[in-house]
């Protein structure tokens, strides 16, 4: 005869949720989702600025005919549908590097393939180099596959080659993990001399490279830098990662990843996993907007307003910020990146930017190991340049 029911207790969590965790800041945004509110916290594109009515017909024309709604709504091959891949190709290419479409895989945001590489390349322990500090949902990436983050040493041009070097040789990396341009969190840019000098490190001590590049073709001033990709030593080593989210729309999650055949493979094994395919209807209606539509020309249409926007923001910062405080003058992307003078705690401060009606994103969550509490972040991008002056008027309040 059974004996009595005592339940016992449920098996715990993988260890590495603990030492991941959530945001204490994601808390305090959750507060900015109203109306009132002028947020520089999200990097959320302008809504406006979608091109929602050539989205729209793209979609109509993938579902309009029955044999093309059939296509469209089946499940389809985990590297994505051939016209995406092509077309990702020739973008590629026409930014120069020459890239075919099996070298692309079409990935569900370029988020998505941080986590296959991740899951393609990394042991638990294993070391992956960061800039510091550096997008959030990769080093949360980095840290649920088990990897040792180490930061790289930078300055207001990011990655210091030199040190780059001392820190392969000392800790033997599998990885660097690099926005090299209109960084997330700082706007920064790496200098084409020192992208030469990172690949040439990568080729010469064996290291991979995963070059993320989701805000490139947003450049308001200055000239093109190459990808680091087309550089001589990461030829053969990097995973480039891009995206459709700043360009068309990040409700579609369309991004993509292109990589030396024999990673690719294994990222295509990770994402049978993950998700079988990225949705089949929005990798068709974009391969039909990308047909049908010049997306070069809604693009510059996004970057002047966007320019009009950085200049909104870089206009009035020093009559917001408080006296002694230090930003950047991003060329291009979403984000600019400021220092308060000594004193300022910039998540301490947040809760005050909320009470009135404005925020932003302190930037001790974006840094490996020792944060430097006096920065935060902002993103000039979703606001009209009105709001974005109102806005200001409102920080220099709550920072006063
Ligand atoms: C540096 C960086 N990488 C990747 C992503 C993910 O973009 P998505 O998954 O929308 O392509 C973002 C989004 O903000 C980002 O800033």
């Amino acid at each position: 005869m059974p004996g009595p029911l005592t339940a016992l207790p449920l098996p715990a969590f993988a260890a590495r949720t603990a030492s991941v965790g959530g945001s204490p800041i994601r808390d305090i945004l959750s507060l900015t989702d109203r109306p009132e509110v002028v947020s520089f916290a999200g990097g959320y594109p302008a809504p406006g600025l979608f091109d929602t009515a050539g989205l729209r017909a793209a979609f109509d024309a993938t579902l309009g005919d029955p044999a093309s709604a059939a296509r469209a709504l089946q499940y389809s091959t985990t590297e994505g549908v051939p016209e995406l891949r092509a077309a990702i190709a020739a973008r590629a290419t026409a930014r120069g590097l020459e890239t075919t479409a099996d070298q692309v895989c079409v990935t569900t945001g370029s988020q998505q393939a941080l986590s296959l590489l991740a899951g393609a390349l990394l042991d638990p322990g294993d070391v992956v180099l960061v800039e510091n500090p550096t997008y959030l949902a990769a080093l949360q990436g980095f840290g649920l596959a088990g990897a040792r983050v180490v930061p790289v040493p930078c300055d207001e041009d990011g990655i210091l080659p030199d040190a780059l070097e001392e820190i392969v040789r000392r800790e033997r990396p599998k990885l660097l993990y690099t926005i090299p341009t209109f960084q997330n969190p700082t706007g920064r840019t790496l200098p084409g001399a020192r992208r030469a000098a990172v690949a040439e490190i990568a080729g010469r001590l064996g290291l991979w490279l995963v070059e993320d590049d989701p805000y490139g073709e947003l450049r308001y001033e200055g000239s093109h830098e190459p990808w680091l990709a087309a550089h001589p030593g990461a030829e053969d080593r990097t995973a480039l990662l891009g995206s459709f989210s700043k360009v068309m729309a990040p409700g579609l999650r369309l991004g993509w990843l292109r990589a030396p055949a024999a990673l690719l493979r294994a990222a295509v094994v990770a994402k049978q996993a993950a998700d079988l395919h990225t949705s089949t209807v929005n990798q068709l209606a974009a391969a039909r907007y990308l047909a049908s539509v010049d997306l070069d020309a809604h693009v510059a249409t996004v970057r002047e307003a966007y320019r009009v926007r950085r200049d909104a923001l870089l206009a009035g910062l020093s009559e917001a910020l408080p006296p002694g405080s230090r930003w950047n003058r991003p060329e291009g992307g979403m984000f600019a990146w400021v220092r308060l003078p000594a004193g300022y705690d910039a998540t301490a401060r947040l809760t005050s930017a909320v009470a009135h009606d404005v925020a932003y994103v302190p930037g001790a969550p974006f840094y490996t190991g020792t944060p430097d509490h006096r920065t935060l972040r902002l993103s000039f991008v979703t606001h009209t340049p009105s709001e974005i002056t109102e806005g200001l008027r409102r920080l220099g309040r709550a920072l006063r």
